[in-house]
């Protein structure tokens, strides 16, 4: 199968899920947005109230602060693949319990390996502990660089918690500069 079928497969396949408890009270499964082409991919946690009413990743309040994030380093959700680590949204948006994230897993995994990006951003604590380490630190180890599996990985705040604590974004800026830097290092397309 060409890549362009399998991921079509995929998301038809996923769109059907029911494999963890948050299928009882979704709206509308959130399978990614982007260009599946990308060299790089980016992974929040899971979907808010406005993801899950749409279907579309990153469309609510902190939505707009990763659009304007991207702007900062010339990229947009178009040029990047962008996916969570759960795909249906946990009641009153709670954080995806260790059970769900583990489900949801088959997916976000078969994304990844399609999307084969050569850099991965983990948007916050939650999607960094799931996949660079379990004791992931965010006020330590964010912009920080890890090799998972062959890729560049790092974490930075989630655009949320940039809207609760103002304080944090001029580190967050620094992560931004620190991922733009890398991708005129290491990809091979230009962003
Ligand atoms: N927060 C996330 O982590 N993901 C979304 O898609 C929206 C908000
Ligand atoms: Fe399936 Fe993931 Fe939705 Fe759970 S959160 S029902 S594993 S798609």
């Amino acid at each position: 199968m060409a890549v362009k079928e399998e991921w079509e497969a995929l998301s038809a396949e996923c769109a059907g899920c029911r494999a963890c408890p948050l299928c009882e009270t979704r709206t509308k499964l959130v399978f990614g947005v982007g260009n599946p082409q990308s060299e790089i991919m980016l992974i929040g946690e899971g979907p808010g109230e406005q993801e899950d009413l749409q279907g579309v990743p990153f469309v609510g309040p902190a939505g707009k602060l990763l659009d304007q994030m991207l702007e900062m380093i010339d990229l947009d959700r178009t040029k990047v693949y962008i996916a969570n680590m759960v795909k249906c949204r946990p009641p009153r948006n709670r954080d995806p319990q260790p059970t769900e994230q583990e489900a949801c897993r088959r997916w976000l995994d078969r994304q990844i390996a399609l999307v084969d990006p050569k850099i991965i951003v983990c948007l916050g604590r939650i999607a960094a502990m799931g996949i660079i380490k379990e004791d992931f630190r965010i006020t330590r180890e964010h912009g920080q660089w890890f090799d998972v599996g062959g890729r560049r990985v790092m974490a930075t705040y989630h655009p949320s918690a940039l809207l609760r604590d103002v304080s944090k974004r001029p580190e967050a800026f620094m992560d931004l500069r620190a991922l733009r830097k890398e991708i005129r290092e290491i990809c091979t397309r230009t962003y």
